[in-house]
């Protein structure tokens, strides 16, 4: 299908957002296409993503240019952050409104 509308997904290689890139990817009449963030995209994860057919592009949420370069040209994202990675409530981490936003289609 032409012009698939990209969703992009943060933690990808997760059980959260693993979930929906397959549900994606199990349905390709279903207009929408997968793009995988991760950390690392020679991981096994990663490249299995990649088998099934996911875009798996770089990106760390501790570096927020990345993130809006792998939301770049995307029509939507799925946003969840690491807590439990951390531990800290002292961490900044994006918010709903501080998420880079994946840019407005033109025309
Ligand atoms: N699983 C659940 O049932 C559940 C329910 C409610 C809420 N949550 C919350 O949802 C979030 C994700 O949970 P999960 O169970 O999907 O996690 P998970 O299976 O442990 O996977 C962790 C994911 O986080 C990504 N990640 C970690 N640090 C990152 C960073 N700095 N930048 C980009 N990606 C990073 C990892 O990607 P790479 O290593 O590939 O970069 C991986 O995809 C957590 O906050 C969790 O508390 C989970």
């Amino acid at each position: 299908m032409p012009d698939k509308k990209i969703i992009a997904v943060v933690g990808a290689t997760g059980a959260q957002g693993g979930g929906l890139v397959r549900a994606i990817l199990a349905d390709p009449n279903g207009g929408f296409a997968a793009r995988a963030l991760t950390r690392d995209v020679n991981s096994a994860k990663a490249r299995e993503l990649a088998k099934l057919g996911a875009e798996v592009v770089a990106a760390d949420v501790d570096d927020p240019e990345s993130v809006k370069k792998a939301f770049a040209g995307a029509y939507g994202a799925f946003c969840v952050t690491f807590f439990w990675a951390h531990f800290s409530p002292k961490k900044k981490w994006p918010t709903p409104k501080t998420w880079p936003r994946p840019p407005r289609p033109r025309g």
